[in-house]
Protein backbone atom coordinates (compact mmCIF):
# COMPACT_ATOMS: atom_id res chain seq x y z
CA UNK A 1 0.00 0.00 0.00
CA UNK A 2 1.51 3.89 -1.16
CA UNK A 3 2.16 5.58 1.73
CA UNK A 4 -0.73 8.10 3.03
CA UNK A 5 -0.44 11.91 2.67
CA UNK A 6 -0.56 11.96 6.54
CA UNK A 7 1.85 9.61 6.76
CA UNK A 8 4.47 10.89 4.28
CA UNK A 9 3.77 14.74 5.81
CA UNK A 10 4.66 13.18 9.58
CA UNK A 11 7.74 11.42 8.17
CA UNK A 12 8.39 15.19 6.83
CA UNK A 13 8.18 16.81 9.90
CA UNK A 14 10.31 14.45 11.92
CA UNK A 15 12.79 14.76 9.23
CA UNK A 16 12.41 18.62 10.04
CA UNK A 17 13.02 18.09 13.49
CA UNK A 18 16.00 15.63 12.93
CA UNK A 19 17.61 18.24 10.74
CA UNK A 20 16.76 21.31 12.74
CA UNK A 21 18.00 19.25 16.34
CA UNK A 22 21.31 18.18 14.29
CA UNK A 23 21.90 22.18 13.19
CA UNK A 24 21.59 22.92 16.86
CA UNK A 25 24.39 20.39 17.70
CA UNK A 26 26.67 21.50 15.09
CA UNK A 27 26.34 25.68 15.99
CA UNK A 28 25.61 25.99 19.30
CA UNK A 29 24.24 29.36 20.76
CA UNK A 30 27.34 30.89 22.89
CA UNK A 31 25.60 34.36 23.60
CA UNK A 32 22.70 37.00 23.65
CA UNK A 33 22.07 40.15 23.09
CA UNK A 34 19.11 42.35 23.75
CA UNK A 35 18.19 45.05 21.05
CA UNK A 36 18.15 48.05 23.48
CA UNK A 37 16.16 51.06 22.95
CA UNK A 38 14.35 51.57 19.98
CA UNK A 39 14.70 54.70 18.19
CA UNK A 40 12.58 56.15 15.19
CA UNK A 41 14.06 58.97 13.30
CA UNK A 42 13.38 60.80 10.34
CA UNK A 43 15.93 63.44 7.86
CA UNK A 44 16.17 64.33 4.89
CA UNK A 45 19.02 64.02 2.69
CA UNK A 46 20.10 65.30 -0.71
CA UNK A 47 21.17 62.73 -3.22
CA UNK A 48 23.54 64.19 -6.29
CA UNK A 49 24.16 61.87 -9.21
CA UNK A 50 26.29 63.55 -12.08
CA UNK A 51 25.89 61.90 -15.75
CA UNK A 52 28.10 64.12 -17.92
CA UNK A 53 31.81 65.00 -18.01
CA UNK A 54 35.07 63.75 -15.83
CA UNK A 55 32.90 63.69 -12.50
CA UNK A 56 30.23 61.87 -13.69
CA UNK A 57 29.02 59.16 -11.34
CA UNK A 58 27.06 56.81 -12.91
CA UNK A 59 28.12 54.06 -15.72
CA UNK A 60 25.91 52.21 -18.00
CA UNK A 61 27.25 48.57 -18.26
CA UNK A 62 24.90 47.09 -20.50
CA UNK A 63 22.64 48.39 -23.08
CA UNK A 64 20.61 46.29 -24.94
CA UNK A 65 19.02 49.12 -26.81
CA UNK A 66 15.46 47.12 -26.39
CA UNK A 67 11.75 49.56 -25.40
CA UNK A 68 11.88 50.84 -22.16
CA UNK A 69 15.77 50.34 -22.16
CA UNK A 70 14.79 46.90 -20.81
CA UNK A 71 17.79 44.85 -19.42
CA UNK A 72 19.83 48.01 -19.27
CA UNK A 73 21.91 47.93 -16.04
CA UNK A 74 23.69 50.54 -14.60
CA UNK A 75 26.16 51.12 -11.45
CA UNK A 76 26.52 54.30 -9.13
CA UNK A 77 29.01 55.72 -7.41
CA UNK A 78 26.98 59.62 -6.03
CA UNK A 79 27.24 61.92 -3.93
CA UNK A 80 25.07 62.42 -0.64
CA UNK A 81 24.53 65.65 1.04
CA UNK A 82 22.81 67.93 3.74
CA UNK A 83 21.16 70.38 1.08
CA UNK A 84 20.51 70.56 -2.59
CA UNK A 85 23.29 72.58 -3.65
CA UNK A 86 25.96 71.07 -4.96
CA UNK A 87 28.67 72.78 -2.14
CA UNK A 88 26.25 72.09 0.96
CA UNK A 89 28.09 69.89 3.49
CA UNK A 90 28.96 66.22 2.21
CA UNK A 91 27.63 63.54 4.40
CA UNK A 92 28.88 60.06 2.26
CA UNK A 93 28.15 58.15 -1.01
CA UNK A 94 25.03 56.30 -2.22
CA UNK A 95 26.53 53.40 -4.14
CA UNK A 96 24.13 50.64 -6.37
CA UNK A 97 23.30 49.83 -9.27
CA UNK A 98 19.73 49.87 -11.52
CA UNK A 99 18.26 47.21 -13.34
CA UNK A 100 15.70 48.06 -15.94
CA UNK A 101 12.98 46.12 -15.32
CA UNK A 102 9.98 46.81 -17.08
CA UNK A 103 8.91 45.27 -21.05
CA UNK A 104 5.81 47.75 -20.44
CA UNK A 105 7.08 51.16 -18.75
CA UNK A 106 10.30 52.93 -17.76
CA UNK A 107 10.68 50.95 -13.93
CA UNK A 108 14.46 49.95 -12.21
CA UNK A 109 15.03 47.60 -9.68
CA UNK A 110 17.23 49.52 -7.51
CA UNK A 111 19.44 47.87 -5.20
CA UNK A 112 21.73 50.46 -3.04
CA UNK A 113 23.69 51.27 0.06
CA UNK A 114 24.08 54.84 1.36
CA UNK A 115 27.80 54.82 2.95
CA UNK A 116 27.92 57.90 5.67
CA UNK A 117 31.42 59.31 5.83
CA UNK A 118 30.55 62.07 7.46
CA UNK A 119 28.39 63.70 9.77
CA UNK A 120 26.26 62.30 13.12
CA UNK A 121 26.15 58.87 11.54
CA UNK A 122 29.44 58.58 10.10
CA UNK A 123 30.91 54.61 9.72
CA UNK A 124 27.29 53.50 8.95
CA UNK A 125 25.48 52.28 6.08
CA UNK A 126 21.70 51.87 5.49
CA UNK A 127 20.94 49.07 2.64
CA UNK A 128 17.64 49.90 0.58
CA UNK A 129 15.91 47.84 -2.25
CA UNK A 130 13.35 49.04 -4.46
CA UNK A 131 11.55 50.06 -7.57
CA UNK A 132 11.89 53.46 -9.24
CA UNK A 133 9.88 54.57 -12.26
CA UNK A 134 10.05 57.62 -14.52
CA UNK A 135 8.25 59.65 -12.47
CA UNK A 136 11.39 59.79 -9.99
CA UNK A 137 9.63 59.93 -7.12
CA UNK A 138 9.16 56.73 -4.95
CA UNK A 139 8.99 54.82 -1.71
CA UNK A 140 11.48 52.02 -1.01
CA UNK A 141 12.11 49.63 1.66
CA UNK A 142 15.38 49.90 4.27
CA UNK A 143 15.94 46.44 4.83
CA UNK A 144 19.65 46.93 7.23
CA UNK A 145 22.43 48.75 8.45
CA UNK A 146 25.98 48.73 10.11
CA UNK A 147 27.26 50.60 12.68
CA UNK A 148 24.53 52.84 14.55
CA UNK A 149 21.91 51.83 12.20
CA UNK A 150 22.60 47.79 12.99
CA UNK A 151 19.49 45.72 12.99
CA UNK A 152 17.85 48.61 11.21
CA UNK A 153 14.59 48.78 9.24
CA UNK A 154 12.29 51.35 7.74
CA UNK A 155 11.22 53.46 4.40
CA UNK A 156 13.04 55.92 2.25
CA UNK A 157 10.64 58.16 0.55
CA UNK A 158 12.30 59.99 -2.51
CA UNK A 159 11.32 63.06 -4.82
CA UNK A 160 12.80 64.78 -7.50
CA UNK A 161 14.41 68.32 -6.72
CA UNK A 162 16.10 69.34 -10.42
CA UNK A 163 16.88 67.03 -13.15
CA UNK A 164 18.47 67.92 -16.61
CA UNK A 165 20.72 65.56 -19.00
CA UNK A 166 23.87 66.44 -16.89
CA UNK A 167 22.93 66.39 -13.08
CA UNK A 168 19.98 64.98 -11.39
CA UNK A 169 19.31 66.33 -7.21
CA UNK A 170 16.58 63.73 -5.00
CA UNK A 171 15.73 64.81 -1.45
CA UNK A 172 16.21 61.55 0.75
CA UNK A 173 13.54 61.38 2.89
CA UNK A 174 15.01 58.10 5.53
CA UNK A 175 12.34 57.10 7.84
CA UNK A 176 14.33 54.63 9.84
CA UNK A 177 14.05 52.31 12.85
CA UNK A 178 16.75 51.48 15.01
CA UNK A 179 18.51 50.40 18.51
CA UNK A 180 20.75 52.19 21.09
CA UNK A 181 22.41 50.64 24.02
CA UNK A 182 22.87 46.97 22.50
CA UNK A 183 23.56 44.54 24.99
CA UNK A 184 25.86 41.14 24.20
CA UNK A 185 25.97 38.72 27.26
CA UNK A 186 27.87 34.95 27.31
CA UNK A 187 26.08 32.54 28.05
CA UNK A 188 28.24 29.40 27.81
C1 LIG B 1 32.85 59.84 -17.19
O1 LIG B 1 34.15 59.97 -16.63
C2 LIG B 1 35.12 59.17 -17.27
C3 LIG B 1 36.43 59.23 -16.48
O2 LIG B 1 36.57 60.42 -15.77
C4 LIG B 1 35.27 59.62 -18.72
O3 LIG B 1 36.23 58.82 -19.36
C5 LIG B 1 33.92 59.49 -19.42
O4 LIG B 1 34.03 60.00 -20.71
C6 LIG B 1 32.86 60.26 -18.66
N1 LIG B 1 31.56 59.99 -19.26
C7 LIG B 1 30.76 60.96 -19.67
C8 LIG B 1 29.44 60.51 -20.26
O5 LIG B 1 31.03 62.14 -19.61
C1 LIG C 1 22.21 52.53 -25.99
O1 LIG C 1 22.53 52.32 -27.34
C2 LIG C 1 21.67 53.05 -28.24
C3 LIG C 1 22.00 52.62 -29.65
O2 LIG C 1 23.37 52.70 -29.90
C4 LIG C 1 21.87 54.53 -28.00
O3 LIG C 1 21.01 55.28 -28.82
C5 LIG C 1 21.54 54.87 -26.55
O4 LIG C 1 21.84 56.22 -26.26
C6 LIG C 1 22.36 53.99 -25.60
N1 LIG C 1 21.90 54.19 -24.25
C7 LIG C 1 22.72 54.41 -23.23
C8 LIG C 1 22.06 54.63 -21.89
O5 LIG C 1 23.92 54.43 -23.33
C1 LIG D 1 35.16 56.04 11.66
O1 LIG D 1 36.10 55.16 11.07
C2 LIG D 1 37.40 55.69 10.96
C3 LIG D 1 38.25 54.72 10.15
O2 LIG D 1 38.12 53.41 10.63
C4 LIG D 1 37.95 55.96 12.36
O3 LIG D 1 39.23 56.54 12.28
C5 LIG D 1 37.00 56.91 13.10
O4 LIG D 1 37.42 57.07 14.45
C6 LIG D 1 35.57 56.38 13.07
N1 LIG D 1 34.68 57.40 13.66
C7 LIG D 1 33.73 57.12 14.55
C8 LIG D 1 32.93 58.28 15.06
O5 LIG D 1 33.49 55.97 14.92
Amino acid sequence: MASSPHSSSLFHHLLVFFLLLAAATAFPVTSEFELGIQKRIHFRVYFHETFIGPDNTTVTVVNMSLPYTFGNIEIYDTVLRVGPDESSTFLGRVQGAGFHVSMQEEVMLVPLVLVFTAGKFVNSTLTVIGRLDASGNSERAIVGGTGVFQYAWGKLVTETVTSSVAKLVVAYDVYVVYYNDLHHSAIA
